[in-house]
């Protein structure tokens, strides 16, 4: 398949990196195509452990990787994992930059923080790395683009222009400091030299290679109950990790996409706020977060842990286009001896649904309906394929098979690379 799109299925962190990772070794090439360094993704080889946060995960295998103009770049932080991945002698020559995607600058971080302080009780838990007032911004097209690092009196003279009300905003709305304008201009003019030489027309570098025959990946970052649109609003992001947007995100036509691949957790996490049915009640809550290490590769934030649900499951399938799921981290479920699995909601009318509930207030009071499995209670480490499994882990994935009319197609048992079981 020459166009294949990995997408988180739930609210993040599924381990959309590790299985971008093992699908870079038969492709020529990985993209991004939305979201910023608010993803955190994790590869880990050996001892050695990769925290990915700008840079497409097809850069550990050294394949050449695209920054699409759907993301939104901190160029401190893009630099950073340059170096990075310098130091620890990978090569990135081959980071292609879109012109188009558009620059978390200082004062995004700053209203970023400063909002969510503002909203209290109410706040969204964003990562508070920018995200959301970058993509405003964008939309209200007062962004600064990646192309603008290109000039420099073009730069100083659109951080100017931005600087007079950002900082106003800072100053009379969220009683925070202000930015200087020198010391920001010096700032990104020392950035712009770093990057410059990445700055490419991804859309016509994409569309060439798949033009050539050349297997190419679209990495999502954030998940499908974390989108703009089709999300829990308004504990969302701000950009669209649904597959379709992979399009839109890097520049090709939806019917150039082949293939979608969701990545799912054998059980659920969220970090940050928000409803979450299936979130798990008392102790097996901690037991399941220490079990998982569920804590934020980004922030360090405790996850919140939940029951597989298939009623969230089956509404990405839907909106994503699923074909084929990965399910990560089987491994983890193995030291519970039952394992109740959320198969429908019932709402305050009392009426039991399968649908994902299209009004918030219906998805807020949703309560799960259970059918609950029993565990297998034995690690899963010498499991060589997916026929090794003890017989209940094969019913659980052929449970979630059934429900979503999808195929289990690989299947997480452990966090090193190597700890996936491929089925057909
Ligand atoms: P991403 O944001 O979707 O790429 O996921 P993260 O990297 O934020 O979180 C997934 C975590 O689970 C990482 O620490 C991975 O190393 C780890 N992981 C991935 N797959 C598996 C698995 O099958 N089993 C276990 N035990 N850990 C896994
Ligand atoms: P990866 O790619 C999990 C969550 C935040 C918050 C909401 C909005 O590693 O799966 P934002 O900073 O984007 O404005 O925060 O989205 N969030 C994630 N949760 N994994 C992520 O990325 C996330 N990126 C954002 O916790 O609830
Ligand atoms: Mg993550």
């Amino acid at each position: 398949m020459p166009a294949t799109v990995i997408v988180g299925a739930q609210w993040g962190d599924e381990g959309k990196g590790k299985i971008v990772d093992l699908l870079a070794q038969d492709s020529d090439v990985v993209c991004r195509y939305q979201g910023g360094p608010n993803a955190g993704h994790t590869i880990v080889v050996g001892d050695e452990t990769y925290k990915i946060r700008a840079l497409p995960s097809g850069i550990v295998r050294g394949k050449p990787c695209v920054i699409g103009n759907g993301c939104v770049v901190d160029l401190e932080v893009l630099i950073g994992e340059l170096d990075e991945f310098e130091s620890r002698g990978q090569d990135t020559s081959k980071v292609y930059l879109s012109g188009n995607a558009h620059l978390i600058m200082p004062w995004h971080l700053a209203i970023d923080q400063a909002s969510e302080r503002r909203l209290g009780k109410l706040a969204i838990g964003t990562t508070r790395r920018g995200i959301g007032p970058c993509y405003a911004d964008k939309a209200m097209r007062l962004g600064i683009r990646v192309q603008d690092i290109l000039d420099p009196k073009i730069l100083r003279q659109k951080i100017e222009v931005a600087l007079a009300e950002k900082n106003l905003w800072l100053v009379r709305v969220y009683e925070s400091e202000p930015f200087d304008l020198e010391t920001i201009a010096a700032q990104y003019e020392s950035y712009a030299q770093r990057v410059r030489p990445y700055v490419t027309d991804t859309s016509l570098y994409v569309d060439q290679v798949l033009r050539d025959g050349k297997v190419v990946l679209f990495e999502g970052a954030q998940a499908t109950l974390l989108d703009l649109d089709h999300g829990t609003y308004p504990f969302v992001t701000s950009s669209n990790p649904v597959a379709p947007n992979a399009a839109t995100g890097v520049g090709i036509g939806a019917n150039r996409i082949d293939r979608v691949i969701g990545v799912a957790k054998a059980y659920v996490t969220r970090v940050g706020e928000g409803p979450f049915p299936s979130e798990i009640q008392g102790a097996d809550q901690d037991r399941m977060r220490e079990l998982g290490h569920e804590y934020g590769t980004v922030t360090g934030r405790s996850r919140r842990c939940g029951w597989l649900d298939l009623v969230a499951l089956r509404y990405a399938v839907r909106v994503n286009g699923i074909d084929q799921l990965a399910l990560t981290k089987l491994d983890v479920l193995s030291h519970f001896s039952e394992l109740p699995v959320c198969v429908s909601y019932r709402l305050r009318n009392d009426v039991e649904t399968r649908d994902f509930p299209a009004h918030q207030s219906d998805f807020h009071a949703a309560r799960p309906v259970y059918e609950t499995l029993p565990g297998w209670e034995e690690p899963l480490d010498a499991c060589a394929s997916v026929d090794d499994l003890p017989a209940s882990a094969r019913r659980y994935v052929e449970l979630v098979e059934r429900e979503l009319g999808v195929e289990v197609t690989l299947i997480g048992t452990g966090a090193e690379r190597t700890s996936v079981l491929t089925r057909a």
